[in-house]
């Protein structure tokens, strides 16, 4: 069970769920082609932003195995992008991260910091012992993020699902949570 104490700080954002006031930024990145390339979701109208605002909303919390915390993150009151974690197994203490961020942003570290926070919580917060990252082969900015945060490549699923309405590929990246620990170690 997670229910972090908010607002979560990094050195440059503020994590923090969702809001009714978020729905122009939210919808900057759902209603983007560019954003949306790799993600199981299409491009939302407006309508389906402000459903899946709603959802996000309620996504504050891991209760159970199987939900998504879902957390805005905040540059000086303008929401970047989003970032996600998964607690995919309570018994076997497994989680999935993932990040979306607005193309206006991309390119400064932002993701990496959301991220590391969220990796802090899984492991340090809600106890997991493995947390993963997936993303497609082709999505060259995801898997280099993956791989800065200190996550192993363990697997490359070849054409293992119907994406988009073509075959795609499957990386699959993750950290324990010794190798964590370890890290933070090493970095302080
Ligand atoms: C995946 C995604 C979040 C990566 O974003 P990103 O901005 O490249 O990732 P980071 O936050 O780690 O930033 C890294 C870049 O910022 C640079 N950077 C600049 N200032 C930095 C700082 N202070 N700290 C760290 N990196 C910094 C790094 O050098 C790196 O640039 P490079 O890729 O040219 O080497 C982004 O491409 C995205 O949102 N894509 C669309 C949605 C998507 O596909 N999500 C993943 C689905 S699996």
């Amino acid at each position: 069970m997670l229910r972090p104490s908010y607002p979560i700080r990094t050195e440059r954002l503020t994590l923090r769920p969702f809001t009714e006031g978020d729905f122009a930024d939210l919808h900057a990145l759902t209603g983007d082609p560019d954003v949306v390339r790799y993600l199981y979701w299409d491009v939302h109208d407006e309508e389906m932003t402000r459903d899946s605002l709603k959802n996000r909303i309620a996504q504050d919390a891991l209760t159970a195995e199987g939900q998504w915390l879902v957390l805005a993150m905040d540059l000086d009151g303008r929401v970047i992008g989003q970032v996600v974690l998964k607690w995919e197994s309570a018994l076997s203490r497994q989680g999935e991260l993932g990040f979306v961020l607005h193309p206006g942003f991309q390119g400064k570290g932002y993701a990496r910091e959301a991220s590391e926070a969220m990796l802090r919580l899984g492991f340090e917060d809600l106890g997991l012992h493995r947390i993963c990252g997936k993303c497609d082969t082709r999505n060259v900015p995801s898997w280099q993020l993956l791989s800065r945060l200190g996550m192993r490549r363990e697997a490359h699923f070849v054409e293992d699902e119907l994406f988009k309405g073509e075959f795609g590929d499957q990386y699959v990246y993750a950290m324990l949570d010794r190798e964590w620990r370890a890290r933070q170690t090493s970095s302080t």
